[in-house]
């Protein structure tokens, strides 16, 4: 059965999708992840303060590509009218989808009143999403974590009264906000509100997916309409695919080929230089090359260089070379 977001966003049977992350889910990560088949995207998620002000940082992060579609773009905040406002200003953006962040851990977020933070006041983020709601057309989604920690696992309650105001999709990531990102994610509570009669919006599991088998099991087990994932993705945006093709087949696909991997990340870094400009477009791909080259021996000289050359002709001779004495290496 399809997966549906509101009346018009159709996912498909049991979708994958690309779980927000602050620096790393920008348009050129997110270009590949679409080239290698996930079915739904986020923006990171972007200061409602930031938006009202009109940072220029917050701004940038709205851009959106029609490729791209279906997307959602990612808000968090503490004041329930900065959020109302940072919708709709994030609506004029033309995203498919508007998000709201409940579960950012990280101390200057959930610190200053928002993200994970709204777990412990269950009235107020019922208040800020309704807001939200009201505030756009578009369909708003949200995502969050267990609770606040082990003392109030509260997310079978959120699920509920978030979705009695109107929110179209809950995505779990299975950890509280005192665990940030330790331990193994625990999807028992995600399957718990997954079966909930009263549950009728997709239900998406977060945490911890990092191999086509894990997916397959985790989704018998737990009963989500679709994974999100995250950290997986990194460098290796080829999951996506591997996972697909798993449940449409049965069958597990082959890894990328080195030449495949310099390719992608010979694409990686064009897009992140179109979009940022070169300087930093070269600067922040910095980040992403040991995770494209993860497995090849000895690779530690090569990524010296990668992480110091300043001028893409110069990167692209290392990859060249990456390609050329690996290309019989299986990794
Ligand atoms: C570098 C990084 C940045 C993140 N930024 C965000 C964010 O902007 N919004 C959000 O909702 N979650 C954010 N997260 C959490 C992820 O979306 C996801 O819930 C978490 O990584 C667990 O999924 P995974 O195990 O598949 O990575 C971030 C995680 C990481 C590792």
């Amino acid at each position: 059965m399809s997966v549906k977001i509101g009346e018009n966003i159709d996912l498909g049977n049991f979708p994958l999708l690309l779980a927000p992350m602050e620096d790393v889910s920008d348009p050129p990560f997110r270009y590949v992840c679409k080239k290698n088949g996930v079915d739904m995207m986020y923006t990171e998620f972007i200061s409602s303060e930031g938006l009202i002000r009109d940072a220029a940082k917050s701004r940038q992060k709205l851009d959106i590509f029609e490729y791209e579609r279906p997307i959602g773009i990612q808000i968090f905040g503490s004041e329930i009218d900065h959020m109302r406002q940072a919708a709709e200003i994030s609506a004029q953006a033309g995203p498919d989808l508007i998000d709201i962040n409940y579960g950012c851990p990280v101390k200057n977020v959930a610190c200053r009143g928002a993200g994970a933070s709204l777990l412990q006041d269950i009235d107020k983020m019922v208040k800020m999403t309704k807001a939200v709601v009201d505030a756009t057309d578009l369909p708003v989604t949200v995502k969050t974590r267990l609770g606040w920690d082990d003392s109030t696992k509260n997310v079978y309650e959120v699920a509920e009264r978030l979705q009695d105001i109107g929110i179209k999709a809950l995505s779990i990531h299975g950890r509280t906000r005192a665990q940030m990102y330790k331990g193994e994610a625990d999807w028992s509570m995600i399957r718990d509100v997954k079966r909930n009669p009263r549950i009728q919006i997709p239900i998406f599991g977060n945490g911890d997916i990092d191999s086509v088998e894990k997916a397959a099991a985790w989704r018998q087990e737990y009963e989500v309409d679709g994974i999100m994932i995250g950290r997986a993705a990194i460098g290796y945006p080829w999951i996506f695919r591997e996972v697909k093709h798993f449940f449409e087949t049965g069958e597990r696909l082959e890894g990328p080929t080195i030449a495949e991997r310099v390719d992608v990340c010979r694409t990686h870094l064009t897009k992140s230089i179109e979009w940022k400009g070169p300087k930093t477009g070269i600067f922040e791909m910095r980040r992403h090359y040991a995770n494209y080259f993860k497995g090849i021996p000895n690779f530690k000289e090569y990524r010296m260089q990668l992480v110091s050359l300043q001028s893409v002709e110069e990167i692209n001779e290392v990859l060249a070379d990456i390609e050329h004495n690996f290309i019989s290496e299986v990794i």
